[in-house]
């Protein structure tokens, strides 16, 4: 499939106004404000734009739902805080294609009868905050974002936001929050973002990425938007592939494509040659995969009857060395520090499964301690305000379940039985300071 969101980003200018002009810049906006709001979102809908920040809900359908008749301002919100592990296309795109979120955000705007966007960006992003500030204000200055946009009488401003540096500010709820100046903790659902969102106003919140879709639904329609992948899954997809991979990066692809595409074929396969272990298909938070298990579509429905999810698409591939329990350790080291802390089951739970895997990686565990991992990671999962819960009870879980013999293998040893050259590497040069 030939490029559409990332096609020029290896062209030295491709972030400026110019450039974006020259290649169809603000075109599907200008076709959006020659329609009728209600018939954008009927496009986006039939184009099956699925949101792209980590749950898969169509977007058409979300901006649907934010009430219309109403006093209160209505607000779009551009969840730009990308913080899942694993995760980087966000970055991409706001750093070499700022104009096409920019256009999304309009479009999102007048589909919902807002008059304001606000882009809420990772704390750690302050060169793509630069960069989407400079080009925001050219914007302004040419006419394409504030007051009378391209001369056709629609007003529409667009903030950009700083967050402080929180995983959780990514969720919707806790980032509505952060962004009204409070501490980024998630809310009681419902009422939904499209109900009472940004100070209590009807909201949509969409990922970078889903935004940056819509510009080219406008200028080719639903149809053509449809037919770049297999059902219900159309549209670009950006994939991030990291780990032991020969050629980690951020590939633009179709979702027909499958797993063992991805990695063997676009991203050169697993580095060294070596044996391929396990793929977290979808950022850090979700089910490990096998490698019997991907000759499957990299697509939302593909992944999830594979028993994972696609997520933010931040596909992580595990070579023979690594050693699972010091995964689900690593990543739960994550979660215990970025637990925001309002719900019980996570703040304490997280904190528990960390203690109980650095005992078996010390080589201290006991047998039931694998069952006391289970015990504790399904008191987490489901049982707080927001997914947060469920990801941090993911790696213990998954990794219990396809690599149970490793776990038990460190309880018995008393050490870890993976052949892993780089950790005797990293224990060597310790021993030799
Ligand atoms: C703990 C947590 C962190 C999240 N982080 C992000 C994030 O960094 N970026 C993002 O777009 N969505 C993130 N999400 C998902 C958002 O809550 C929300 O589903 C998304 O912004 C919706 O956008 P979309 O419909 O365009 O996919 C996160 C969810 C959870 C539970």
């Amino acid at each position: 499939m030939e490029p559409i969101l990332t096609k020029f980003v290896r062209e030295p200018h491709c972030y400026t106004l110019d450039f974006y002009l020259k290649h169809e810049g603000y075109q599907g906006l200008r076709t959006a404000l020659g329609m009728k709001p209600n018939d954008v979102i009927e496009l986006v809908k039939a184009s099956g734009l699925k949101g792209r920040g980590g749950a898969g809900f169509p977007a058409g359908m979300k901006w649907q739902f934010v009430v219309k008749d109403t006093p209160k301002p209505k607000y779009i919100v551009c969840n730009a805080d990308e913080s899942e592990p694993g995760t980087f296309k966000d970055h991409l795109l706001m750093e070499r294609n700022p104009h096409l979120l920019f256009e999304g955000c309009l479009i999102a705007c007048h589909a919902i009868g807002a008059k304001v966007a606000y882009i809420y960006i990772r704390g750690e992003f302050l060169h793509v905050q630069h960069v989407l500030e400079q080009q925001l204000e050219d914007a302004y200055k040419k006419g394409y974002v504030g007051k009378n946009v391209m001369g056709l009488g629609w007003d529409c401003d667009i903030f950009i936001h700083r967050g402080a540096g929180a995983y959780e500010a990514g969720e919707e709820t806790a980032l509505l929050e952060s962004l009204e100046g409070k501490r980024a903790q998630p809310r009681l659902k419902p009422p939904f973002p499209a109900i009472a969102g940004l100070y209590g106003a009807p909201t949509a919140v969409n990922n970078v990425e889903t935004l940056s879709n819509v510009p080219s639904i406008l200028l080719r329609g639903a149809e053509w938007y449809a037919a770049l992948g297999p059902e219900k899954n159309g549209g670009p997809k950006l994939y991030c592939i990291s780990g032991h991979v020969e050629r980690p990066g951020v590939y633009e692809a179709s979702m027909n494509i499958t797993l063992r595409e991805l990695i063997f074929n676009v991203a050169g396969g697993v580095r060294d040659g070596r044996p391929l272990k396990a793929v977290i298909p979808g950022g850090s938070s979700v089910p490990i995969l096998l490698p019997d298990q991907l000759d499957i579509q990299a697509s939302f429905d593909g992944v999830a009857k594979a028993g994972s999810l696609l997520g933010s698409a931040g596909i992580i591939v595990l070579d023979d060395t690594t050693c699972m329990v010091w995964l689900a350790e690593n990543l739960l080291r994550f979660y215990r520090h970025e637990s925001c802390g309002k719900c019980t089951p996570c703040r304490e739970g997280t904190q528990w499964l960390l203690n109980i895997l650095e005992k078996i990686e010390r080589g201290e565990g006991e047998m039931k301690d694998l069952a006391l991992l289970e015990n504790v990671a399904g008191l987490i999962a489901g049982k707080t305000l927001c997914a947060f819960g469920d990801a941090a009870a993911t790696p213990a879980l998954t990794t219990l379940k396809n690599f149970r013999g490793e776990y038990e293998a460190h309880v018995r040893e008393g050490r870890c039985t993976v052949p892993a050259p780089w950790r005797r590497r990293t224990a060597a040069a310790a021993h030799s300071h």
